[in-house]
């Protein structure tokens, strides 16, 4: 049996959520989608009507924003002052505006130490994100850092959404790049693997054989 905190970082589009998911609902353990945090307090500062380059004020929408993520594998909670935003976090607006509000070194202060108090407590934990094996928890029992090739990534988003036409899978690769170098070169927590890290590369893996291997992995760590 698994006791301890998985972290699971990556890029955008290597399936990342869904091995997540599964590994935690194999193990019995716990699960926090962090990206679904910095979703959320992007919803807030669209809502607050504020420029995404003032960083004062965008720091300030999302303090003044009540974010609550659940921690169940099975069925995520995402609200933003009490609405249901799982839907809405998903979408081409807030996919957009995500990486510089995920920039702002106060923004993520904050979210982080949320982070921290979400998975203290929790005898068994899987955490997805950029920055959660170097920076939220660097003491985790076992960390996964998650990728594949960019026309794989691509691909898989694209199935994910339903999109077929070959032009819009292209739209769909650049817009992956474009937030993958954004979250690459910020100077506060840039996407990296930890230098202990596990790298799994899954382009030429099945879902279930990435899960399978992080579970592998997880029941040795113990
Ligand atoms: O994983 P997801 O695509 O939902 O993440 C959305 C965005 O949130 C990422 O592109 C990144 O800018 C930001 N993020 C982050 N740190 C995390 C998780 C997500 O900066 N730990």
């Amino acid at each position: 049996e698994f006791s301890g905190q998985i972290t699971l970082d990556g890029p955008s589009g290597t399936g990342k959520s869904s091995v997540a998911r599964q590994v935690a609902q194999q193990l019995g353990a716990h699960y926090l989608d962090t990206g679904a945090m910095y979703r959320a307090a992007t919803v807030a500062v669209l809502d607050a009507g504020v420029a995404l380059d003032d960083k004062v004020a965008v720091a300030r929408a999302v303090s003044a924003a009540t974010i609550e993520v659940g921690t169940d594998a099975r069925r995520e909670k995402v609200k933003v002052d009490g609405v249901d935003v799982r839907q809405r976090i998903r979408g081409a607006e807030v996919t957009r505006a995500v990486s510089p509000v995920s920039a702002v070194p106060a923004v993520r202060r904050l979210l982080v130490a949320r982070q921290r108090e979400l998975v203290n407590g929790a005898d068994a934990v899987v955490v997805e994100g950029r920055d959660i094996g170097t920076v939220v928890l660097p003491d985790a029992t076992l960390k996964i850092y998650l990728t594949a090739s960019p026309e794989v990534r691509a691909q898989r988003r694209a199935g994910q959404l339903g999109v077929t036409d070959p032009d819009k899978i292209a739209a769909l690769a650049a817009d992956l790049r474009r937030r993958d170098d954004y979250d690459s070169r910020r100077a506060d927590s840039p996407l990296r693997p930890a230098e202990d890290a596990v790298v799994v590369d899954s382009t030429d893996l099945a879902q279930e054989e990435t899960v399978a291997k992080v579970v592998a992995l997880a029941l040795d760590a113990v």
